[in-house]
């Protein structure tokens, strides 16, 4: 970032130029890690939607690569997702040299292979570790004709005890999840739908179904990854998720909410306003899901005050399943690769009682980019928390507190800098999450870059992702404890 380019992330995805959003096509190959995403070629905002593609070896760093798939005026490629074929099954690419396959939405135009509107699936392939790609010939592979309306975002995940891949895609504006198989990724066949539970007040988008082994355990569940625009737990957009079993037909969610229960009471994988549309990494390192996610709100998303690139991607996402008290409910940290590059600086560390007035940390502590450990005793406090990027006279910043009554997590960016750009961008997000023990100690995980903050709250029993646009001078950190004294621990770390 620069005092021109002052919201420019030191440590996530952007595009150099131009408009991106949803993730698609993530994989890792021959050691590096591959994100394809929603991209405009031509312009700031959204629209003739293509897949930009950039590189990383650690997750953190990404180089951009030249676009992948450009749309034209017959056909834009909306969201979807890579695997390789390791056994040519598809036969688009050789023995020796298997075929990346990306299977993407067609949204057609005028002079489509479909009717204008319409939207279907469509494969192409690489046979250059994704430099260039083809199209397949006989595109869309899957349509639902006659009727082909907001039918999207397949992604495809390997069932080993039938050995065929699984689709899953939605039909948005129905909230509808539809399931195929296929054993060759060019033919599939029907297999369910999933609906009728979980959040209901917008698009269901972005699919996904991930196995992942339950924390302690030999067993293993199936998880629902799912969009919804509007109706999320923010506001706008947000991601829900069901846990439950797959019979190689049929998904079926447990102890998922129904359809008319309060938002809270349906699972989401993050409580920010500003976590979206995100997809596992197919082939990533280690035993669990690796998730890239879009950092918008398609509330605001197309206001937000940043050129000549908008839209960013989250951090990395270590997902782990835990049997909780009602459900089994999914646990979020920033990915193990990606870490070892985040933690490389230098740490900052100090510990203080901080009584019922602000302190500043002082010059060590200050900075636009930051990983932060906060640990905060409460136990003689009602409510504490940090103040990042803090103006000089101390007026504005982003708040993040505890509030020991209310058991809830906060983030407050209602003062943290430039917010005239949407009457939708909303001011602050909370999460209702226990203390530790009974002496009310809470744990933040806060990884702060230049315009978004993600909190990992209690070892990732809850994340808040949010964007925000503070002013460039604005570099300082507090902390601050209300009705009493709290103990802090800081350790804080330069990006
Ligand atoms: C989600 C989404 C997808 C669609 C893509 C278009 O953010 O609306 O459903 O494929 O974005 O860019």
């Amino acid at each position: 970032p620069s005092a021109t380019d002052p919201w420019r992330p030191v440590a996530h995805l952007t595009a150099d130029k131009n408009w991106l959003n949803d993730p698609n096509g993530l994989v890792h190959h021959d050691g590096t890690y591959h994100a394809f995403y929603q991209y405009n070629p031509r312009g700031n905002s959204w629209g003739n939607m293509s897949w930009g593609h950039s590189t990383s070896t650690d997750l953190v760093h990404w180089e951009q690569q030249p676009v992948a798939l450009e749309a034209s005026p017959e056909e834009e490629i909306f969201s979807g997702c890579i695997v390789m074929d390791q056994n040519n099954a598809s036969g688009l690419g050789s023995a020796e040299n298997p075929p990346m396959v990306a299977l993407y939405t067609s949204a057609y135009g005028r002079n489509g292979a479909l009717s204008e509107g319409a939207q279907a699936q469509s494969v192409a392939f690489s046979l250059d570790n994704g430099t260039t790609w083809q199209k397949y010939q006989g595109n869309p592979v899957l349509n639902l004709a006659p009727t082909n309306n907001n039918f999207r975002d397949p992604k495809i995940t390997w069932y080993e005890p039938g050995r065929y891949w699984v689709m899953t895609t939605v039909v948005a504006d129905a909230q509808v999840v539809k399931l195929f198989k296929s054993t060759d990724l060019l033919h599939w066949d029907y297999l369910s739908d999933f609906s009728g539970v979980g959040a209901q007040g917008g698009l269901w988008e972005v699919p996904e179904l991930v196995l992942m082994d339950v924390e302690d355990s030999t067993a293993k569940k199936w998880v629902m990854l799912l969009s919804i625009n509007p109706g999320g737990i923010a506001g706008g957009s947000g991601m829900q998720y069901f846990v439950g079993e797959f019979d190689g037909t049929r998904f079926t969610a447990e102890n998922a909410a129904a359809p008319d229960a309060p938002l809270s009471e349906s699972q989401w994988l993050d409580h920010g306003a500003d976590y979206y549309a995100a997809n596992s990494i197919s082939g990533a390192p280690g035993d669990k899901p690796v998730l890239l996610g879009w950092m918008g709100n398609w509330d605001y998303a197309e206001h937000v005050p940043t050129t000549p690139w908008r839209g960013s991607m989250a951090i990395p996402r270590e997902l782990t399943l835990v049997r909780g008290e009602r459900r089994f409910e999914v646990r979020s940290a920033i990915s193990a690769a990606a870490r070892q590059t985040l933690e490389r600086g230098d740490v900052k560390s100090k510990n203080l009682t901080v009584g019922s007035s602000d302190q500043d940390l002082g010059e060590d502590f200050t900075g636009r980019a930051q990983l932060i450990e906060l640990e905060m005793d409460l136990t003689s406090s009602r409510e504490a928390g940090v103040i990042l990027r803090q103006s000089a006279d101390a007026n504005t910043g982003l708040r993040i507190s505890y509030d020991k009554e209310t058991r809830t997590v906060k983030v407050d960016r209602s003062r943290a800098g430039t917010t005239n750009f949407s009457e939708k961008f909303s001011p602050y997000h909370a999460v209702s999450l226990p203390p530790s023990g009974s002496d009310g100690s809470v744990r933040l995980e806060i990884l702060l870059d230049s315009s978004s903050v993600e909190v990992f709250a209690q070892d990732g029993a809850a994340v808040i992702s949010d964007t925000f646009f503070p002013d460039w001078d604005a570099t300082g950190s507090s902390v601050f404890s209300v009705d009493g004294d709290t103990e802090f621990t800081v350790r804080m770390r330069a990006l």
